[in-house]
């Protein structure tokens, strides 16, 4: 059982964590030492432990061992390392599968998965349910009361979808619930089309490929809700055994659009995710908006739950990132939130799909060359700790997401280059490169608070959505709508007016007509000539009085020609853009910095590839985090004077960074630093 006496970090002195995913049920048990022995030389301060070990921890129905678990989390404790548990459940074990094969996920094909990888459950099995909620329940009357263990992960990764009899029975019982009854779905979905009429729930099918837009678009939210219980059930199992302040997350994937993130994330306490770069090196001007999009999950501070050590081993090209990569990578996911960092993983299983990945040990059980790094950025924690724990970050700009709008765009993309997180980071990387701190919400968010709201791409509108929007503007904000921006409703159904449908008022304009462009097509504006790649719209003017066109079209497919392009409106106290166009990236670039100057947002400016994001302590000061995310060095001309934190330097004016080189500026000095690391031997 749990015990108390265990050496534990001191939880009045916050921390940034940083620490790595371990499997001791890999290793025999008298290496354990060895391997604690060496975190603590890298100095981490946390591990996440047990996900995938379900097979080690219940080796026979119903029997489980979960000792050397507990060995382990204790071990760990008495070395200042604390424990973040992983529920199993992404790998259920042979002995289940063998005996419960209705587990087993069926594919779009109508296969069922094979036992070996992972996630190839049915999300919605009850045999698996069952099985689940008693691993679970297991692990959480062992471990709920044991101090050491500081939070919990849920399963790993979701992504799997089921098309199995079962599954599609849930979906027509999901479907019954959603519409109340056929008439109504019919109607919806437009089913006298290609007589698609439905006149029993048994019917309906789980779309395969390309079809109905409203069953299309119903299918995610079943995938979502399927999700949701699944993780209900774990956190219903959890939560009552937790101590007050254990939190329970899951560890999403980037951009991954399979469920909506952020009804998955409401019921957790804290959202995560697993940070990849795979082939070549990260781009911190996109790189940025997967962190600022998990912020946004639960809009606030987030885990950083993996990340590569050096190289991955399932990209195309599996390249080492360059020496100091790793630790700009490590600042920059603090920058903009992350309140912990593990990298994934210690040490490669011998054997195993995942044998040649990235690891902090080599096979041997020595220290990678990496490890250095990872001990350096450790002791950057040590000293940032003093100043991030506790601090947040504070936004002017919002950028709206919406998932709807994303499903019904890959529906039906009109031009196959056409995705919607493009043309979402098309707009992010400008206010990147101008380092503003960007809060990214669901488009259901209220917008209180910030001076510019930019929505790219909300091809899905409703009451709610349009009603904050008009009271954004209402009391001064500036709004940016653009191409494919209200043309459905929540079913996923043509809105019987032009675009931009109920904010056209709010616009001052509408959109005659839309086009997928076979070339760029030319766009003039205040202050560029560029062309609009992929798309452009064909704006008509509602407002005369009021609404000004900024850039017009150029010669091009004869519809298009000389019409306005870009416009904006001011509606009582605040402007709104409507963008017809997706400009190249020259050309956005001016259009966004117009957009902020109307906005009243002054930005910063450095050196391409040199990046100073902000977060705001407890005490309400600001913090700088400053990062190369170059090779080569640069000179940032810093307006005023600094303490650099983590170099224990100050000045004024030009502050020099060396390649991957990192500063933590404040204006005021700092208290009791952490203590240094042991020396390496
Ligand atoms: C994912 C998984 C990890 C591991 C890594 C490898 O993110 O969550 O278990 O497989 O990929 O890159």
């Amino acid at each position: 059982m749990s015990d108390s006496t265990q050496t534990l970090p001191d939880p009045a002195r916050p921390r940034v964590h940083i620490g790595a995913a371990y499997y001791p049920e890999h290793w025999p048990e008298n290496r354990w030492p060895e391997d604690i022995r060496l975190m603590q030389t890298a100095g981490l301060t946390v591990v996440r432990m047990g996900e995938f070990a379900w097979s080690a921890l219940e080796p026979e129905e119903g029997v489980f061992d979960l000792d050397w678990l507990e060995r382990a989390v204790r071990l760990l404790a008495e070395a200042g390392i604390s424990t973040v548990l992983g529920t199993p459940t992404a790998a259920p074990p042979a002995m289940l599968v063998q005996k419960y094969p209705l587990i087993l996920a069926v594919d779009e094909n109508g296969h069922r998965v094979q036992f070996g990888n992972r996630c190839h459950y049915c999300v919605n099995s009850p045999d698996f349910h069952q099985a689940v909620e008693r691993i679970v329940s297991a692990l959480a009357e062992r471990f709920g009361q044991n101090p050491s263990v500081i939070g919990w992960q849920i399963d790993n990764e979701y992504n799997r979808v089921c098309y199995c009899e079962h599954c599609q029975k849930r979906f027509q019982e999901f479907l019954k619930i959603r519409f109340g009854s056929l008439e109504a779905l019919n109607e919806h979905w437009s089913t006298r089309y290609w007589s698609q009429t439905y006149s029993a729930w048994e019917q309906i099918p789980i779309p395969i490929g390309p079809h109905n837009p409203g069953l299309m678009l119903e299918f995610k939210h079943f995938v979502t809700a399927s999700y949701r219980k699944f993780q209900k059930l774990q956190l219903d199992t959890l939560r009552p055994n937790l101590i007050p302040g254990v939190w329970i997350t899951h560890n999403f994937m980037n951009w991954f659009d399979g469920f909506d993130h952020y009804e998955m994330s409401t019921d957790l306490d804290m959202a995560s995710w697993d940070w990849y770069v795979g082939t070549g090196h990260h781009d911190s001007l996109t790189s940025g908006a997967a962190h600022d999009l998990v912020r946004g999950y639960k809009r606030r501070n987030f885990w950083l739950t993996e990340t590569q050590p050096g190289h991955v081993n399932w990209s195309p090209i599996n390249n080492e990132l360059n020496k100091g990569e790793l630790r700009a990578m490590a600042w920059h996911a603090l920058a903009h939130g992350a309140e912990a960092i593990l990298y994934w993983q210690w040490r490669s299983a011998l054997g195993g799909q995942e044998q040649i990945h990235g690891a902090l040990l080599d096979p041997s059980g020595q220290p990678h060359p990496l490890f250095e790094e990872i001990r350096q950025i450790s002791q950057d924690f040590r000293t940032a700790s003093e100043w991030l724990a506790g601090s947040t970050i504070k936004s002017q700009v919002a950028m709206l997401n919406c998932y709807d709008s994303r499903w019904s765009i890959q529906g039906q993309p009109h031009h196959k280059d056409f995705k919607y997180e493009d043309h979402f980071l098309h707009y992010y990387r400008s206010l990147a490169a101008r380092n503003l701190n960007v809060d990214i919400l669901s488009a259901d968010e209220p917008l209180n608070g910030y001076k510019l709201v930019i929505a790219p791409t909300l091809v899905i509108l409703n009451e709610k959505r349009v009603r904050q929007m008009t009271d954004f503007v209402r009391q001064g904000g500036v709004l940016v709508l653009t191409i494919r921006s209200g043309l459905k409703d929540g079913y996923n159904a043509l809105l019987p007016s032009r675009q931009p449908g109920p904010l056209a008022a709010l616009a001052g304009v509408e959109v005659e007509d839309a086009y997928a462009l076979d070339e760029p097509v030319p766009v003039i504006g205040e202050h560029f000539q560029g062309t609009s790649i992929l798309w452009a719209e064909r704006l008509k003017i509602l407002d005369q009085s009021q609404t000004v066109p900024i850039a017009y079209y150029g010669r091009s497919n004869g519809w298009l020609d000389d019409r306005p392009a870009i416009t904006h409106h001011p509606y009582e106290k605040g402007l709104v853009y409507f963008v017809g166009v997706y400009l190249d990236e020259a050309s956005q670039d001016k259009l966004l910095e117009n957009i902020l100057s109307s906005s009243g947002i002054a930005s910063i400016k450095t050196p391409a590839n040199v990046e100073v994001h902000q977060r705001t302590d407890k005490h309400g000061q600001d913090l700088f985090i400053v990062i190369n995310h170059s090779q080569a060095e640069q000179v940032l001309e810093w307006p005023g004077p600094y303490i650099d934190q983590l170099n224990c330097t100050s000045g004024q004016g030009p502050l020099n960074l060396p390649p991957y080189g990192i500063a933590l500026l404040t204006t005021r000095l700092t208290s009791e630093p952490m203590p240094p690391l042991p020396s390496p031997e």
